[in-house]
């Protein structure tokens, strides 16, 4: 076997493309991140990486609440945009139908299939990018998104991204179930 040695970068694949959602200088705001994840199943949590200059960061810092919301594949262009485009300079307030929840200052976008409505837990420091850790309080989505009650993710149909190449790709087929396949292959 001969592998190439790379240079070190931060590759993961796939990547989720979300819009982060805040509420800055009284208006919603959204920026798209890659550099998303969740950290915890229990309390449900997710850790955010957006760099200090953004300006959703501004409305995150301040309100301390914020919004993850999964567009679908079909958004790509839109979600393109929030990520081309500061909100220092364009208004990126009216671009989507918004809505809010309990936490009262994390915009949430209607078209996006699934919404994760954050409270700021606690926020990291590393080089120029906060990383911020959310609790998330509550889940929406509409009832066409969801099978036996739970979001479906064909139905929803996720944009995801791929940094080697910089494109947006769309997930493909099953290949099994978890915890369950690997029952049958042979012990080594
Ligand atoms: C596909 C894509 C992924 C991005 N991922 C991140 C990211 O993970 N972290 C980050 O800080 N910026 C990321 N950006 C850049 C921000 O979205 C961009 O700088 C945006 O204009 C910031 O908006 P704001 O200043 O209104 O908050 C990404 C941009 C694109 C197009």
């Amino acid at each position: 076997m001969i592998k190439k040695k790379l240079a070190p970068k931060p590759l993961m694949y796939p990547k989720p493309a979300v819009l982060v959602g805040a509420r800055v200088m009284g208006k919603p705001n959204f920026n798209t991140i890659a550099n998303c994840g969740i950290i915890s199943w229990d309390p449900p949590m997710v850790a955010v990486a957006s760099y200090f200059g953004h300006y959703t960061n501004r409305g995150i810092r301040r309100h301390k609440t914020f919004s993850v919301n999964i567009p679908s594949a079909k958004m790509a262009k839109v979600t393109d945009f929030c990520g081309l485009y500061s909100g220092r300079k364009t208004d990126k307030s009216k671009i989507f139908k918004v809505f809010y929840g309990g936490l009262k200052t994390a915009p949430m976008i209607e078209e996006c299939p699934v919404n994760l409505e954050c409270k700021l837990v606690k926020t990291l420091k590393y080089g120029e990018a906060e990383i911020f850790l959310g609790e998330i309080k509550a889940v929406y989505a509409e009832d066409k998104y969801l099978t036996n009650g739970q979001p479906d993710t064909i139905k929803i149909d996720p944009l995801i991204y791929s940094s080697s190449d910089k494109k947006y790709y769309r997930i493909g087929k099953p290949v099994g179930k978890a915890y369950e396949i690997g029952r049958k292959k042979k012990q080594a």
